[in-house]
């Protein structure tokens, strides 16, 4: 897989955006691509809710607002370009935020978009802003959500599969956009029943046979899925671990303590197009780690 060449970030041009503004052209820079707009660069002002207060908004005030945001745009994109050498484009949108991420996504056609993963109204006990949430449930396309300081390229990444072709076209975003960073595969499995067999009182000794049989089939599909992929410089390092698969990645996530985690939109269940895993919902949530989110192509 290529690296993404063509990014789009979105900001709503608080603190914490910047970081995922950073991020992004720094990806950007890396994929290397000399040609213009190597970086697409948006901001979508909710407007909608000023018109709905005062229900006829003067046009004035609204132009008066594009235009601010416009002239505070382009005084961040400026030195982007120039510190990360590529080309930055602007583009102020009026409208439902979420919708016009996804559309001016769609527009460009972008390879990978990237948000904060808070914006500027941080709520203290979530760890994924609205928007974010809202961003990865319509859009068909990857999707970065950054959420650290960009202090360095990704070094050590995460990438938790359940075998599914989600998850292995997480691994292969894992690998095209860190070259060179240790990737961590893991793999959660459940023993099918197992609260219901010790509840039942089967003995043990039955109960180890089942969690054994698990464990090697755990095991031969993770061996079967990494076949014929090779990272640039090092092996893979594999993690099979048995438990909850939201709550496996997540103590996992803490022990590792990546830089980056890599996980497909939906897994084995596929229920619904739309929704996002229950899995990759967890960690979005429950981590301070950036993700990447990769569609199914
Ligand atoms: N058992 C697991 N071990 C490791 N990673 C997993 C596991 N299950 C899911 N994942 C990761 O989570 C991603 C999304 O799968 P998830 O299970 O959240 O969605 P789903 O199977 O479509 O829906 P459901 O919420 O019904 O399970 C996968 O692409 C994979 O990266
Ligand atoms: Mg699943």
């Amino acid at each position: 897989m290529e690296k993404p060449a063509h990014i789009l970030v979105a900001t709503d041009l608080s603190s914490h955006a910047g970081k995922a503004e950073t991020r992004a052209a720094m990806l950007a820079q890396d994929a290397g691509h000399e040609e213009a707009d190597a970086a697409a660069y948006g901001a979508a002002l909710p407007l909608q809710t000023l018109r709905a207060m005062f229900e006829r908004t003067p046009l004035e005030t609204e132009q008066i607002l594009v235009n601010a945001a416009k002239a505070e745009l382009a005084r961040r994109a400026r030195p982007l370009g120039e510190k990360f050498h590529i080309e930055v484009t602007p583009v102020v949108k009026v409208g439902r935020v979420h919708l016009g991420i996804v559309a001016h996504a769609d527009e460009v056609n972008a390879d990978l978009v990237v948000v904060g993963g808070y914006g500027a109204h941080l709520v203290r006990e979530l760890f994924l802003g609205a928007t974010a949430e809202k961003v990865l449930r319509t859009s068909t396309r990857p999707m970065l959500i950054v959420k650290q300081e960009p202090l360095s390229p990704y070094k050590r990444l995460l990438v938790p599969v359940d075998f599914s072709p989600s998850s292995s076209r997480a691994l292969d975003w894992g690998m095209a956009i860190a070259a060179g960073a240790e990737i961590n595969v893991a793999h959660v499995y459940e023993v099918p029943n197992e609260s219901t067999l010790r509840y039942a009182s089967v003995e043990d000794k039955v109960v180890e046979g089942y969690h054994a049989v698990a464990r090697h089939q755990a095991r031969d599909a993770m061996s079967a899925f990494l076949k014929d992929r090779r990272p640039a410089e090092t092996d893979f390092q594999r993690h099979i671990l048995h438990g909850h698969p939201a709550a496996g990645i997540r103590d996992l996530a803490e022990e590792l303590r990546p830089d980056l985690i890599v996980m497909g939109k939906h897994g084995q269940s596929e229920i619904e197009k739309l929704l996002l895993g229950s899995v990759t919902r967890h960690m979005l949530f429950e981590t301070h780690c950036d993700m990447l989110v990769a569609m199914e192509r």
